[in-house]
């Protein structure tokens, strides 16, 4: 089978998630213009969206519909002159009549019958995916292919428990799907043939950037990710040994992300992300990884507290380790006294960062540098500076730019990535950093 020919019967599972949703927009997107397509005159394109929550479903029907007229909105000339049904002045009006042609709903896992391509973005749970995997297997196209958006579960796992011989792969979209570039390819031993090339092109279909990686629990991103994190947190554990807790997590955060020239600080990207998410990758990853110390004690002590962070449903961030008011960061989570500590003009804060001394000669922030052609340059000078700097915010730094060195390294020599360019790829990409973790900094 073409793949053109699998594009015409593509699913979602999941598709009113958050990450189901952003996949069925690249997928609407896609199909759409094929059907449009004066090649395929006479075929026709599916994609049936499925989820158990009704409501999410018609919440999606609405999304799509209004991303869709953006969508040509904004590639409007590029399109009209590859789709001559778009070189209308209605062209938004026969792209979005044409996605609900081919757009169909369902709670029922009977509705993928005949499906070629299903895109799975459930919950990150092993026994449910398993249970859906061994239902799909009899439902869909016997040749079907399957692409898990899974974080951290090996793909080995779900391949061998719903005995899907080889016909499902791990396609890793970061969040959110229909704007972030990067998807971590994750490739089994075991892969049907011709299934590592499809999805090589259609990642190139969706505009994506592909990195491959080999399947080992938490892959690239999220191998990285959680050691990074675990390492911030164990930082924050150790400053607390003279100072308080809230303390020291306000300035591991600002390291991380000020000294480091990163985003996000650490504690703020573990927010983002949810602790509770955090927590379980976390417990995902244990059991493949028995030689190392994959658990960390304060973040069970934060969910045990309720304190789980993720966002609301308009996007905005929920508080978690650290407070956000009108989307910044306002105060920090003192877990012994229950309650968030103000940011404002406190003197603890003052403290903490006289503590730290100031930011080495040569820093620039990194939203300062994130469009700048000489960022390479400026960034190699501020770190030459940073690695001989006494100051205790410098050294914290270099003791952290050596771990995210050795983490990167590690995924290379345990078989994760297929190279330090592909680790550095996928923080780049997926992280929006703007240097590798393996250089020669430190
Ligand atoms: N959120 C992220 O940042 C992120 C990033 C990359 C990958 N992922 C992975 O993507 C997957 C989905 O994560 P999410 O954050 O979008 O979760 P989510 O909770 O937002 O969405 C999950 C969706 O699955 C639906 N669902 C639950 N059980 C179902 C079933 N039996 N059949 C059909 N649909 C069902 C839910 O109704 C919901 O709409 C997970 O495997 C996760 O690890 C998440």
């Amino acid at each position: 089978m073409t793949l053109n020919e699998r594009y015409q019967n593509v699913a979602v599972i999941g598709a009113g998630g958050k990450m189901g949703s952003g996949i069925s927009l690249l997928l609407a997107q896609e199909l759409t213009l094929r059907q449009l397509h004066p090649d395929n005159t006479g075929k026709k394109f599916r994609l049936i969206l499925m989820d158990v929550s009704a409501d999410a479903l018609e919440g999606l029907k609405s999304y799509l519909a209004k991303q869709a007229e953006r969508f040509v909105q904004k590639k409007g000339e590029k399109l009209a002159a590859a789709i001559p049904a778009l070189a209308t002045p209605d062209a938004a009006a026969t792209f979005v009549a044409a996605m609900n042609g081919l757009l169909e709903t369902t709670t029922d896992l009977k509705g993928l019958a005949g499906s070629t391509l299903v895109f799975e973005a459930i919950l990150e749970k092993l026994d449910l995916k398993l249970k859906i995997y061994t239902e799909l297997k009899e439902i869909c196209h016997p040749q079907a292919f399957f692409f898990t958006n899974t974080s951290s579960i090996p793909i080995k796992a779900l391949d061998e428990g719903a005995h899907l011989d080889g016909r499902v792969i791990g396609f890793h979209f970061y969040n959110p799907p229909a704007v972030q570039r990067l998807v971590e390819l994750i490739i089994p031993e075991k892969v049907a043939a011709g299934l590592e090339e499809m999805s090589v092109q259609i990642g190139r279909d969706l505009g994506k950037i592909i990195i491959p990686a080999n399947d080992v629990a938490g892959f690239i991103g999220n191998g990285h990710f959680m050691r990074d994190g675990l390492h911030g947190m164990a930082a924050a554990q150790q400053l607390a040994g003279q100072r308080s807790l809230f303390q020291s997590i306000y300035m591991i955060n600002r390291v991380s992300q000020e000294w480091l020239v990163r985003p996000m600080g650490i504690f703020q990207l573990i927010d983002y992300v949810g602790l509770d998410i955090f927590q379980s990758i976390l417990k995902i990853m244990e059991p493949y990884f028995p030689d190392e110390n994959l658990h960390s004690e304060l973040i069970d002590r934060m969910v045990a507290a309720g304190v789980k962070g993720g966002q609301f449903s308009d996007g905005s961030q929920k508080n978690g380790f650290l407070k956000y008011e009108e989307g910044r960061i306002a105060g920090v989570y003192d877990l012994d006294g229950g309650k968030y500590r103000s940011l404002g003009s406190e003197d603890w804060r003052s403290e903490a960062d006289h503590a730290l001394g100031s930011l080495p000669a040569g820093y620039h922030s990194w939203k300062s540098l994130v469009k700048d052609p000489e960022a390479g340059e400026k960034l190699a000078a501020y770190f030459g500076k940073l690695v001989t700097n006494q100051q205790p915010g410098a050294q914290l730094a270099k003791a952290y730019l050596e771990r995210s060195k050795a983490i990167g390294e590690l995924l290379v020599s345990g078989g994760v990535a297929r190279s330090a360019g592909d680790v550095n790829g996928v923080l780049m990409n997926g992280f929006f950093h703007l240097y590798g973790p393996v250089n020669n900094y430190v």
